[in-house]
């Protein structure tokens, strides 16, 4: 906890570490009321900074009780050396020399699962960013690498599987019932990617042949009563490794590859060399468990990590600032390798809404930063949709721009040139200008300003001439610490529709050919203006295909012009898009009468649309699927200048409604089809099955609002007699929703009595009933805290109830009395004793208070201040409250 004023890191102060550590020999002795861990350091001088005196030694260290210390085997005394809070400084007398130490830790009172500690009976760790410091003394910054060895002793009974990185080396009893084993990683590693795991543990085994020959072993760890869900993380696993190979040339390098799920994790997983740690909400997954969302997710996330063993391990960060050149880069990897998995499309159009609604509405908030920040306190803060996924958006810019086959080559100069390096933004861009010749100096303001740039689109049309100009306008909104923006280098992705809704050619004034289809404009000034000749009608221009660019694009498209690009636009995405446009511009106009007391007259054309898309089978599922959404509420929440969260959700259940009642017919048709052909074929997560289910739940959820009797009856059978969670929970879901209370509670009642012993269904339970629109959702909530199923001490649990309710369930989280924001305060408050981590990240909601009108924005104040007072306050938790007041 955080007593004095909070230090701010500064990537401008970066200086490389005096002393370097080339091997790492660690012994931990495991018993249930404390742990021993003895570390001995190899170390040098680092070369690089090597004139004047040898300067002090300065380990890092938290919450450790330090037993004893060596200098070359002289155990110093007290005299000898320094401690603090956060370290342990000595003084070394040559350039290479060995430390030893031994300190006890607490792993089974550590609540913030940061460092080593316990998950239900096993032991596991999680080390980045800076946990490491809670295991031993050490240099815990990532580019200080080191070879690994580590020795783990515990109970055999209860702790039969003893693991760490890498490959095992030997193992042995010892008495009074104790064993151990001996773990040895090949590859050097900073200490944020070390593990260790020790518990009752069943494993799935399979193997995989790399491209060049070699045999490596895979295997999947978790508690028994989990074995029967490891199949589909496994065969993503698969699915991954050979993918890598093919489409980035990368092969993995040890001659095993584990993979252990826990309950208790504060993230989605762990990239450790060697032995991944996931949360078991990202590996565990079957037919009757876990949706088709989830199983994508478990694809993902194993993808994901997996990755990370090249863009991340091999190659690692320097320091932290960089933190995107692993992240931003694995997940556009991991989405490349989902999209073809599954529907390209289709992933393209999640990503981009998950963006748009959730990044976006952090760049416009007070934690707003660049994806390679310059400064922070905690760098827990900064595991961010900002880092993440915009830093992926940067990376697909650049291969966008330079094109996908010197892409490639920049990857493969990349991973050879640093391979065993810890590096830089700069050193990744500096490989993909090598290989392409394309100067990314400008380009680089990606990486270092905030904000989410608009881009306004203006059209001229000379018919005589039959010139089509388009004018492009940058601007970027000021963000904390930026107040003047430079304009971005802008890839935009664009076609020209012709009268029949076909790709015209594209020729550029003084180009000597034109070629029909797609073609990229970079945009480099705040001002600029593209001609296209040989154009003797006006075209409809389709812009920023694929969302090139991670942008709020205005061009000023009438319905009409909406309608037909939803129907012919060569690109899917947008063709989604164009419908998007339609439906907000449309919500746009009821929010607006809801405001103005009017009666709710909706624009039918929206209908229109979609009666003609649901009517065409020829069409992907999933796409119908997806135009049928309507952007969300907090969508509609981002893009409004001032939230009116009432009339949002008023607004939206009436077009809902309006639109349920003009298409029951075909949608009622499709959802029978649908759910026929789900009734008779056996559960496979599948593209082509999660496009049936996607159509079929979302038919239902509109169907529902008839309160026909044939529908009641669908949903319940549909609820009682499928095979697989998607269904069930979506048809719980619908009936949560309904206006039908004995069903609903009848059908939660049978729901928890079947899965009250799986805690990731009921994660599902609780989040269905948090995020239910309907009056009385904060008194909900509060019931559903006291359930035996719930606990504050699991992260998933936090997220399923609390988060769900905050984040999702918005009419009732911003209750006009400031209940919501009081709950969600006190929960805080309580989390950062406990878990700062979880803490900090559920406050994102009430950082958004700028958004909403001045009662709440007032009552959200408040909340954030009565934080602020409420005592020590952890550095995670201080940081977000005092930057969101500032
Ligand atoms: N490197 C992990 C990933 O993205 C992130 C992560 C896992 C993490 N656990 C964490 C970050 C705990 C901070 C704290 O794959
Ligand atoms: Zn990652």
């Amino acid at each position: 906890m955080r007593t004095d004023q909070p230090k701010v890191i500064h990537l401008k102060d970066y200086q490389a570490p005096d002393y370097l550590i080339d091997e790492t020999h660690l012994t931990f002795e495991l018993h249930e009321d404390h742990t021993l861990v003895h570390a001995q350091l190899v170390m040098r001088r680092n070369p690089d900074r090597s004139s004047g005196d040898l300067p002090p030694l300065v380990l890092d260290g938290q919450q450790l009780e330090l037993l004893s210390v060596a200098l070359d085997d002289s155990a110093l005394q007290a005299g000898d050396y320094q401690l603090d809070a956060d370290h342990l400084t000595l003084q070394p007398k040559a350039e290479r020399f060995v430390i030893d130490s031994t300190v006890r830790i607490h792993p089974e009172t550590n609540t913030a699962l940061e460092g080593l500690y316990k998950s239900g009976k096993m032991f596991c760790t999680q080390c980045e960013a800076e946990g490491f410091r809670k295991i031993t003394y050490y240099l815990d910054r990532p580019d200080v690498m080191s070879r690994f060895t580590t020795t783990v002793s515990a109970d055999k009974q209860a702790y039969p599987i003893l693991l760490s990185n890498g490959n095992p080396l030997a193992s042995g009893e010892e008495e009074d019932g104790r064993h151990w084993a001996t773990w040895e990683d090949p590859f050097k590693k900073p200490a944020y990617l070390f593990a260790l795991v020790a518990g009752d543990l069943w494993c799935v085994e399979d193997s995989f042949t790399t491209l060049s020959g070699r045999e490596v072993a895979l295997r999947i760890y978790v508690e028994p009563e989990n074995i029967d869900k490891c199949q589909h993380a496994m065969d993503s696993l698969k699915r991954s490794m050979r993918w890598d190979e093919e489409v980035y040339g990368r092969e993995y390098d040890l001659d095993i590859f584990m993979i252990v799920a826990v309950n208790d994790f504060n993230m989605g997983a762990m990239e450790n060399k060697g032995l991944n740690i996931f949360n078991s909400s990202a590996v565990l997954a079957k037919a009757e468990t876990a949706t088709d969302a989830a199983h994508q997710r478990v694809e993902a996330i194993v993808a994901h990590e997996y990755f990370h063993n090249w863009s991340g391990n091999r190659v690692t960060c320097r320091d932290w600032f960089q933190l995107s050149l692993k992240e931003g880069f694995t997940v556009l990897r991991d989405s490349q390798f989902s999209a073809d998995m599954n529907s390209p499309t289709v992933k393209r159009i999640e990503d981009v809404a998950y963006l748009r609604t959730h990044q976006f509405a952090e760049d416009a908030g007070p934690m707003a930063h660049s994806v390679r920040p310059e400064s922070f306190i905690e760098i827990s803060n900064f595991y961010t949709l900002t880092v993440y996924e915009k830093g992926a958006e940067v990376v697909r810019m650049i291969q966008t721009l330079i094109g996908a086959e010197n892409f490639r080559k920049g990857t493969d100069l990349y991973f050879e040139r640093h391979d065993g390096q810890a590096v830089t933004v700069d050193d990744f861009v500096k490989a993909m200008e090598e290989v392409s010749g394309v100067d990314l100096t400008q380009f680089k303001r990606w990486y270092s300003q905030a904000g989410t740039p608009r881009l306004q689109v203006s059209e001229a049309f000379d018919e005589g001439a039959g010139r089509y100009s388009l004018t492009f306008r940058q601007s970027c909104p000021p963000t904390p610490g930026q107040s003047e923006k430079l304009p971005f280098v802008i890839p935009v992705a664009l076609g020209l529709l012709g009268a029949d809704g076909a790709d015209l050619p594209l020729r550029l004034e003084g180009e000597a050919q034109g070629a029909a289809g797609t073609r990229v404009l970079a945009i480099t000034e705040a001002e600029q203006t593209f001609t296209f000749v040989d154009l003797p009608k006006k075209p409809l221009p389709s812009l920023l295909r694929g969302f090139s660019a991670p942008l709020k694009l205005d061009f000023p498209y009438s319905r009409d012009q909406l309608m037909f690009l939803m129907q012919h636009d060569a690109d899917g995405f947008n063709r989604w898009e164009a419908g998007q446009q339609l439906s907000v511009q449309v919500l746009s106009e009821l929010i607006g009468q809801q405001q103005r007391g009017e009666t709710l007259a909706m624009d039918d054309r929206l209908i229109h649309a979609l009666r003609t898309l649901l009517e065409d089978d020829s069409l992907d599922q999933a796409m119908v699927a997806e135009m049928l959404s309507l952007p969300s509420e907090a969508y509609l929440t981002e893009i409004s200048e001032v939230a009116d969260v009432d009339a949002i959700h008023q607004a939206r259940e009436h077009a809902r409604r309006a639109i349920a009642q003009a298409l029951f017919e075909p949608l009622w048709q499709r959802y029978q089809t649908n759910r026929e052909i789900s009734r008779r074929t056996p559960y496979v997560a599948q593209a082509e099955h999660f496009a049936r289910r996607a159509l079929q739940n979302i038919a239902l959820s509109y169907l529902m609002f008839s309160e026909r009797d044939a529908v009641v009856q669908a949903c319940l059978e549909q609820f009682e007699h499928c095979d697989n969670m998607t269904e069930r929970l979506n048809a719980l879901a619908v009936l949560v929703n309904s206006p039908f209370e004995a069903e609903r509670g009848k059908a939660l009642e049978a729901f928890a009595e079947h899965f009250k012993d799986d805690p990731l269904v009921m994660d599902q339970w609780f989040s269905v009933q948090a995020g239910s629109p309907l009056p009385g959702g904060l008194e909900r909530v509060q019931a559903l805290m006291g359930h035996p199923a719930f606990t504050l001490k699991n992260p998933n649990k936090v997220r399923a109830l609390i988060g769900a309710f905050a984040n999702q369930n918005l009419v009732n989280f911003h209750r006009a009395d400031g209940a919501g924001y009081r709950f969600l305060a006190e929960q805080i408050i309580t989390l950062n004793a406990l878990n700062p981590q979880i803490a900090s990240r559920l406050l994102a909601p009430l950082t958004r208070w700028r958004k909403y009108d001045g009662g709440r924005q007032a009552l959200m104040k408040g909340e954030l201040e009565r934080i602020l007072a409420s005592g020590e306050l952890s550095s995670d938790v201080y940081e977000v409250v005092s930057k969101s007041l500032a």
